[in-house]
């Protein structure tokens, strides 16, 4: 009996790997509870959700997801974002992808940048520039669109003639100088890494460090505290070289090299300089938590994987990932600035957690107390859960045959405490067969409220409340 039921939890998660055909627009959708009165504004996120046409999961077609808060009321409305790979969606596979076979795709992508055969398909993340808002994937072509129609706007074309081949879709944001940071990696004979910031109202990107680099690494994320910016790079590298002529998928060029284990390659944010390499044991990781100064150190926490097998367990089978999820571990690493030295340790409260959120706007880069993530146990991400990353406490919220994705916090704006607000989660109600939206106390992880969408929404990466 425990068997048969386990199967069944296990499998029930694979309507969320369906593609979802349907745009919608609904003014009013069913609320369930009671919605903050100070809760206005959209949580807007972006979705593979045309999943015939990959191999992996991080290949479906991008989908904006919005449900807007007004006066009590919720709307909803879902739209794919009109981007080149969306187009050409008939010819049944998408080129140039993350890791669905590409047909000489990769050849293409590292050898003519701005061939229309390199994934433009934006459905990872999303950012605020200024005015504009783009949605983004891990090659540097964004693609702006309207955060209340949906509506595609078009490219995002940078100004500034900087040619590159692979980015990350979870820029920062810099408050004082009002601008997005983020990096790139420049594919050639002499390869670098490029960490940029881009003015709010510009096109032109500002470069803050360069550093070359023979073999990239793979890195989903990176750290920003208030004085460095970091980027971690596991030992998951390629060759360029080899990669413009290999005909794979761009992530099965990247070769796990353990034995060379993780070096942090940490930069000063106001001058540009390179403070050292601080080398630790080998680790993978897709999720910066956060980072902050402390003294003559460096605090970095993070959500560690022994090693990427997380990446091929998301090739897509017939109901979905082929793999299970590995345990994961949310680690504090400190670095010592002036003598080299590298320390961690896993922070009480932090095991089988992903996509993590803090109180961004407030505590990114300096020292916090609270994250929330979606966590797991033997299936599919089947929970949402707190942190106190100081005193190492856990909450949880789960529910029968629920499957959340990433909590985002909203805070309260008339309130101090770090943890007073809303979270915010897409959740798929394996037994309804449609997806709600969940309203989640962020401090004690009590249930406020459901609005129900009208159909089911694909298990998504990333997205942001934006404000009303
Ligand atoms: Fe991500």
């Amino acid at each position: 009996m425990a068997t048969a039921l386990s199967q069944t939890q296990a499998t029930d998660h694979s309507l969320g790997f369906t593609s979802l055909d349907e745009e919608t627009a609904l003014d009013s959708v069913p609320v369930r509870g009671e919605l903050p009165a100070w809760l206005r504004g959209a949580l807007v996120r972006v979705t593979p959700a045309q999943l015939d046409v990959a191999d992996h999961w991080f290949d479906g077609l991008a989908m904006l997801n919005r449900f807007g808060f007004e006066d009590g009321r919720v709307s909803y409305a879902s739209r794919f974002i009109r981007s080149r790979s969306w187009e050409r969606r008939s010819d049944g596979r998408v080129a140039g992808g993350f890791g669905t076979d590409p047909c000489k795709g990769i050849f293409k992508r590292v050898q003519s940048l701005f061939s229309p055969e390199v994934t433009d398909n934006p459905n990872v993340n999303l950012a605020r520039i200024g005015e504009r808002y783009i949605a983004m994937t891990e090659t540097p072509l964004p693609i702006e669109f309207d955060p209340d129609s949906l509506e595609t706007v078009g490219p995002f074309e940078f100004g500034d003639g900087m040619r590159a081949h692979v980015t990350t879709a979870h820029p920062h944001h810099d408050p004082e100088r009002d601008e997005l940071v983020n990096y790139v990696a420049r594919f050639s004979r002499t390869s670098e890494y490029v960490l940029y910031g881009l003015p709010a109202g510009s096109s032109e990107r500002r470069v803050i460090a360069r550093m070359p680099v023979k073999e990239p690494a793979y890195m989903h994320a990176f750290a920003m505290s208030e004085r460095h910016l970091v980027l971690a790079e596991y030992p998951l590298r390629a060759n360029p070289l080899k990669l413009a002529l290999s005909g794979k998928a761009f992530i099965q060029n990247y070769e796990w090299r353990p034995e060379q284990g993780t070096r942090f390659q940490v930069f000063d944010r106001a001058s540009g300089t390179h403070r050292g390499t601080f080398e630790t044991e080998a680790f993978f990781c897709f999720h910066h938590v956060n980072a902050f100064d402390r003294d003559g150190s460096l605090v970095i926490d993070l959500v560690a994987f022994d090693d990427p097998s997380i990446i091929d367990a998301l090739y897509l089978g017939e109901r979905g990932p082929r793999g299970t999820l590995p345990p994961t571990e949310l680690r504090r690493y400190e670095l010592d600035l002036d003598g080299g030295g590298v320390s961690w340790s896993a922070l009480p409260g932090g095991h089988n957690v992903e996509l993590p959120r803090i109180d961004y706007s407030r505590r990114n880069g300096r020292d916090y107390g609270f994250a929330w993530f979606a966590g797991h146990g033997e299936g599919w991400i089947d929970r949402l859960v707190k942190v106190g990353v100081r005193d190492g406490t856990r909450l949880e919220w789960s529910a029968p045959g629920c499957f959340p994705g990433e909590p985002v916090f909203v805070r309260d704006p008339g309130a101090e405490a770090e943890d007073a607000g809303v979270i915010l989660s897409v959740v798929l109600d394996a037994q309804a067969g449609d997806s709600f939206l969940l309203v989640l106390d962020a401090a004690t992880l009590e249930e406020l409220a459901r609005a129900d969408a009208p159909h089911h929404i694909p298990f998504g990466f990333h997205g942001q409340f934006l404000r009303g």
